[in-house]
């Protein structure tokens, strides 16, 4: 479906606070006639400037005249006889008559506002909690192969461009479209020569606006590609501050800044010429039309075809005319924007992950026997990275992967929990094929300490008990304990209530790793998914994280992507990888007994860890 007609739609939804807003509308261009109208009797009739004060409307007679007009004349009259009848004099009357309609007006106006802008507020709210919702269940592919800041404007800005066009714009529009027949219709039924001389030069005046309207349109365009480009810059600043420092390549980026600042400057200065370049342009025009519309008005007046009251209400309806046509570009570019921006949320929308749960998928029951990957291959693109596996992993086991850096260790333990879907072949859960489970059944038992540790920008308890709002503190206590982190965590200036900061930063790589410890402790599902960090922790840390994740892996079925000779040693099997197949497969004695990649990359120092670090000492026994 096309972004304009499903915006319609998603207008649709609100058609009651539509309805209002157009109805406020039209009270808001008829008061603004109105207005107009009763300026010219407040000059003619209250303040005495016309030739004389005659009850009936402009140009004298009766017959003829627009029913425009003729209505307010009626009106006029009813209301002044009226306030005759109350003894109001008419040089009070009027006055109050033309604040009524001020009044009206702005009411009414507050009323479109508030509603249609309402309206865009409200799509928004719901486009962005229907994206957000589609965002969080995108595949893992779908995140690797997207940039964070083009997600992250799609939700953000473009989201709001639509609001914008679809609250301030469209009021601007319908309104302005309302006043401006109103307006039309009124300065015809006034003088209805005069009128059409004035609409034959009015292109003469508004070309060059809109043209003007137009290159201003493209300098903003093209300044906000230059600010998207500053920010660029400014956000690979602020993350890689530390890179910019030891690599000594301030002055490096201070010019790579002061281009991108410059070039933002010049588009600007641009827009400044313009916009400065518009007002005396117009004015001088204006002048113009308006010295002419003078000389004419004057010989009018003489020939009491028109009186001085109404000149004013003339002019002053031509002023108010200026602005809804001025804005139709405006509104125009607006609306543009705003579509090519629906397109991208659209299309974040629309997207379907490729990770998908059958209608029928059933719940799986507890673990009990054994995870069998049946000639499983795999690629993310056109090269292989699994080929032909075939391995069982029986409940209570510790199986450690092994095998050098882009074997496929990480891809084939991503496959357990669906992060992604084998290309051929099948993985069973205790004979079931994955793919005919629920995914909440499936990803429920399993737990996951990644290589790079995933913390949220939260409390350390909220990041223990991730995803429960109250969690019991014995339980929060014990896993904190299990995983060694309750030592460091009873150190911190609030203890569990403290938060850790954007990518924890608060925290050392060692305690970040615990806590992400901690966490898999506490969901206490019974298959584990490890894959050790291969960052270098200093000795003492390193026995802490070895001892903790040994406590994790008490009494579970593990799955652990090992670069440590402890976990390797301890697991009851040694799987190797290489180049995407599993090689050779063996306790570590067995695998050492026979030349192939394991004992290769044992004698290439592949694994770490010394025997210092077995033998350090840490805090009490667990
Ligand atoms: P280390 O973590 O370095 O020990 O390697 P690994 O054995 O865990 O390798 P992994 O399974 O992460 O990657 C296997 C191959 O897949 C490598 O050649 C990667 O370049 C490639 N690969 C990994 N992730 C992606 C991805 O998200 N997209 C694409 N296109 N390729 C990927
Ligand atoms: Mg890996």
């Amino acid at each position: 479906m096309k972004p304009f007609p499903r915006l319609l739609r998603a207008f649709g939804r609100y058609r009651g606070r539509a309805f209002l807003a157009l109805l406020a509308m039209v009270v808001v261009s008829i008061s603004t006639v109105a207005m107009l109208f009763l300026l010219a009797k407040v000059i003619d009739d209250a303040l005495g400037a016309g030739a004389a004060a005659r009850l009936s409307g402009f140009g004298g007679a009766g017959a003829g005249r627009a029913t425009l007009l003729r209505w307010l004349d009626a009106f006029y009259a009813t209301a002044r006889l009226t306030a005759e009848s109350h003894g109001i004099p008419v040089r009070f009357a009027v006055p109050l008559l033309l604040l009524l309609a001020l009044v009206s007006k702005n009411v009414f106006s507050y009323i479109s506002e508030f509603e249609l802008n309402g309206i865009g507020v409200a799509m928004v709210r719901d486009l962005r909690r229907e994206a957000y919702d589609r965002l969080l269940r995108q595949s893992t592919r779908f995140y690797s192969e997207s940039s964070t800041g083009d997600l992250m404007s799609r939700m953000l800005s473009d989201v709001e461009q639509i609001q914008t066009a679809f609250g301030h714009q469209l009021t601007d529009l319908v309104q302005g479209a309302l006043t401006l027949i109103l307006l039309l219709l009124y300065v015809f039924s006034m003088n209805a020569r005069l009128a059409l001389i004035i609409f034959l030069l009015a292109p003469v005046i508004l070309l060059p606006i809109v043209s003007n309207t137009r290159r201003l349109g493209k300098a903003a365009t093209a300044a906000r590609e230059r600010i998207g480009h500053l920010g660029a810059i400014l956000s690979e600043t602020l993350r890689g501050h530390r890179v910019i420092k030891t690599y000594a390549m301030e002055d490096f980026e201070a010019r790579r800044f002061e281009e991108a600042n410059n070039d933002y400057f010049r588009v600007n200065r641009k827009t400044v010429r313009i916009q400065a370049r518009n007002a005396p342009f117009m004015e001088i025009l204006a002048g113009i039309g308006l010295s002419a519309l003078f000389v004419y008005a004057a010989s009018e007046i003489h020939a009491h075809r028109m009186e001085v009251g109404e000149l004013f209400s003339f002019l002053a309806a031509l002023m108010m005319m200026y602005k809804p046509v001025k804005d139709v570009t405006r509104i125009n570019m607006a609306i543009q924007l705003a579509l090519s921006s629906a397109r991208r949320v659209f299309e974040l929308v629309d997207r379907v992950s490729e990770i998908q749960e059958k209608p029928d998928a059933r719940h799986l029951a507890p673990f009990s026997d054994a995870i069998a990957y049946e000639n499983v291959s795999f690629r993310y693109e056109d090269q292989p990275v699994l080929l032909d596996v075939d391995l069982t992993i029986r409940r209570g086991e510790t199986v450690a992967i092994v095998g050098p850096s882009g074997a496929g260790k990480t891809s084939l333990v991503n496959l357990l929990p669906r992060l992604y879907d084998a290309t051929a072949g099948r993985i069973t859960f205790d004979g079931v094929d994955i793919k005919d489970a629920t995914l909440r059944s499936l990803r429920d038992q399993i737990g996951l300490v990644t290589q790079d540790t995933v913390l949220f920008d939260a409390s350390v308890r909220s990041n223990i008990a991730y995803g429960q709002s109250s969690p019991p503190e014995e339980k929060l206590r014990a896993a904190a304990h299990a995983a060694y982190a309750d030592e460091f965590i009873d150190r911190l200036p609030e203890g569990y209530d403290s938060f850790v900061g954007e990518n924890a930063g608060r925290l050392s790589g060692g305690q970040k790793q615990r806590l992400a410890i901690a966490r898999a402790i506490y969901k206490d599902a019974p298959i584990l998914i490890l894959d050790e960090a291969t960052s270098q922790l200093d000795t003492e840390s390193e026995a802490l994280v070895a001892r903790a994740l040994m406590n994790l892996m008490k009494g579970r079925t593990t799955l652990v992507i090992a670069h440590r000779l402890s976990t390797v040693r301890r697991a009851d099997r040694i799987l190797v990888f290489d180049r995407a197949r599993l090689v050779e497969s063996g306790t570590h004695s067995e695998l050492l007994a026979r030349p192939g990649v394991y004992h290769r990359l044992h004698a290439m120092q592949y694994f770490t860890e010394t025997e210092a670090a077995e033998s350090a000492p840490v805090p009490g026994p667990r």
